[in-house]
């Protein structure tokens, strides 16, 4: 699905966030909403695989709402349904996965093609996969991040809209460099969510090029 420049100028995007666990990602967006900082948009639902998951109240607090599908017995596809027919009940234009521990199919992926995004805590393409942190402690880097980027069918291999950069310090443990990683999760997955809700960028190759740089 792709929607033209002007579309997307005369429409309020529907937003979708899609979480497992904490939600801090999936309230920044929101809270980025409600302030202003990503315009011509609306966080309508948030979704969790996890019936226990804490962001689920963070969304419920905000007015946002907060459903929870597990898997259980169902098959990927059943799943995937299920969250489908929500976001059409929502008629979704964005979704964003944000601590969203599923690996979605090739034919959810076709379905909203270039309209869902996420994010990883690690400047990609090092370090992708589970425990970015870790990996990026244990290969002794100086420098990671985290990297806001449009899923395909890769493994957190899609075009890069947003990166940040944080240092790596030597006390650091796997929980004091998360946390200061995540800090800029939640200034880059704002700044990357307001420029595809702007539309003024084109996806060229695997490159994003952003036709007015922020
Ligand atoms: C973040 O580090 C994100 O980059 C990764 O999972 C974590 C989710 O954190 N994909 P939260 O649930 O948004 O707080």
């Amino acid at each position: 699905m792709t929607l033209s420049l002007e579309h997307q100028q005369r429409h309020t995007q529907r937003i979708a966030v899609l979480i497992s666990g904490r939600g801090s990602n999936m309230m920044a967006l929101a809270d980025a909403v409600q302030s202003g900082a990503i315009p011509n948009a609306i966080v309508r639902v948030c979704i969790s695989d996890r019936a226990d998951a804490v962001g689920l109240a963070g969304a419920a607090e905000r007015g946002i709402e907060a459903v929870a599908f597990e898997r259980r017995g169902q098959t990927r596809a059943e799943h995937e349904t299920e969250i489908v027919r929500t976001l059409k009940e929502h008629k979704i234009d964005l979704i964003c996965l944000a601590g969203f521990m599923r690996l979605l199919s090739p034919n959810f992926i076709a379905l909203y093609r270039n309209r869902v995004l996420n994010i990883h805590p690690s400047l990609l393409p090092a370090f992708p996969g589970l425990h970015a942190q870790r990996q990026a402690l244990t290969h002794g880097v100086r420098w990671t991040g985290c990297t806001v980027h449009f899923v395909d069918e890769t493994l957190d291999g899609g075009p890069i809209i947003e990166q940040r950069i944080v240092p790596v310090l030597d006390d650091d443990t796997e929980e004091t460099l998360s946390a200061r990683i995540l800090t800029e999760e939640h200034r880059a997955y704002t700044d990357a969510v307001a420029c595809v809700v702007r539309g003024d960028y084109e996806i060229m190759g695997r490159r994003v090029v952003k036709k007015s740089p922020a």
